[in-house]
């Protein structure tokens, strides 16, 4: 991952960030990673709606919630409708699982990770970018996305076999998703000038992301979350450090760009070419088609 040290913005203290009435919406925020920003917002004074399977912040004040299985393309869509979109100020996606050892395949005909971590990502942004903001009280900042993965790893996907139908390797399968996040702020960025599209890589953090392919309390999950959680920082920590840039006005002029665990700006991965970003969007709007679900890019 390489650093972008043609432009930087500047640290706020984020002791003194002031979150009243900041309408937020996290895909993906009722765990981990979206959890923890999720309260740290809340705290901070901002209206935040979750989306996931099970709400662990229930008499959290400022939080609600919104159940659903985002496996399913079907039910991104569902989702995308109950959002408030046009009333929102800022957009995060945290959803994501990680590729297990063997293919597994949803009711609709998609590679679990791929649907989970990255296609319902691409089904929610495509539908509420159109009207993402335009009916806020106070429009002076523009309107925010950022999309949590692992943008500048140098991953670029393999569009010619997306669902991993011809061969199957969980490494290779869970790279697609991180491939196709980055471009998904990309493209986004590319297509909806009006709003501020960002990537966000935190880095290697403590949480449940990988009881997919380790096995959900297997003694192998332990051994490694127990490291992780001795060299990495805790989800909570991520979300202090990071929440001073989902708000500033320093990145407004920036849309499209990654950020790394610090919220330095890095550099996107080399080989992300138009063409290949139009390759890699044309299949996976055809494999969420196959769920009957149509992705409009304006
Ligand atoms: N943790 C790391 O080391 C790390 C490193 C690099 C990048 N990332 C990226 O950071 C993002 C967040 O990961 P995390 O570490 O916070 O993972 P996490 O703790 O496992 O949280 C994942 C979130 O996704 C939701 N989710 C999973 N399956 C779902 C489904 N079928 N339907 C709806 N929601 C579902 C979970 O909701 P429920 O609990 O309600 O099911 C939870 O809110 C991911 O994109 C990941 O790739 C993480």
């Amino acid at each position: 991952m390489q650093r972008d040290t043609r432009w930087n913005w500047r640290q706020t203290d984020v002791t003194r960030l002031d979150l009243k009435d900041k309408q937020v919406a996290i895909v993906g925020g009722t765990g981990g990673i979206g959890r923890a920003l999720s309260r740290f917002l809340a705290e901070r004074g901002a209206n935040v709606l979750v989306i996931g399977q099970i709400f662990r912040d229930m008499g959290v004040s400022g939080v609600k919630f919104i159940q659903a299985d985002l496996s399913l393309m079907q039910e991104a869509q569902r989702v995308s409708a109950l959002l408030p979109a046009e009333t929102l100020d800022l957009v995060i996606f945290t959803t994501g699982i990680f590729a297990a050892p063997q293919r597994q395949e949803t009711a609709e005909g998609i590679e679990r990770d791929l649907a989970v971590s990255y296609l319902n990502r691409l089904v929610i942004l495509n539908a509420i970018a159109p009207k993402l903001g335009i009916q806020r009280t106070d429009d002076s900042t523009p309107p925010r996305v950022f999309i949590v993965g692992y943008p500048g790893a140098g991953q670029i996907g393999t569009p010619d076999d997306l669902n991993t139908e011809k061969s199957y390797k969980a490494m290779s399968a869970h790279r697609n998703t991180v491939a196709g996040n980055e471009m998904l702020v990309l493209d986004v960025a590319k297509h909806y000038p009006r709003l501020r599209v960002f990537g966000l890589n935190p880095g290697l953090i403590k949480t449940h992301i990988r009881d997919n392919l380790l096995g959900k309390g297997s003694w192998k999950s332990r051994v490694i979350e127990s490291l992780i959680g001795l060299l990495a920082p805790a989800a909570d920590d991520y979300a202090q450090r990071i929440a001073p840039l989902l708000v500033t006005p320093g990145i407004d002029g920036h849309s499209g760009s990654m950020f790394n665990s610090k919220g330095q700006a890095i550099l996107p991965s080399q080989g992300l070419t138009l063409d290949h970003i139009s390759k890699f969007m044309a299949t996976s709007r055809a494999l969420v088609a196959r769920a009957g679900v149509a992705v409009v890019t304006s």
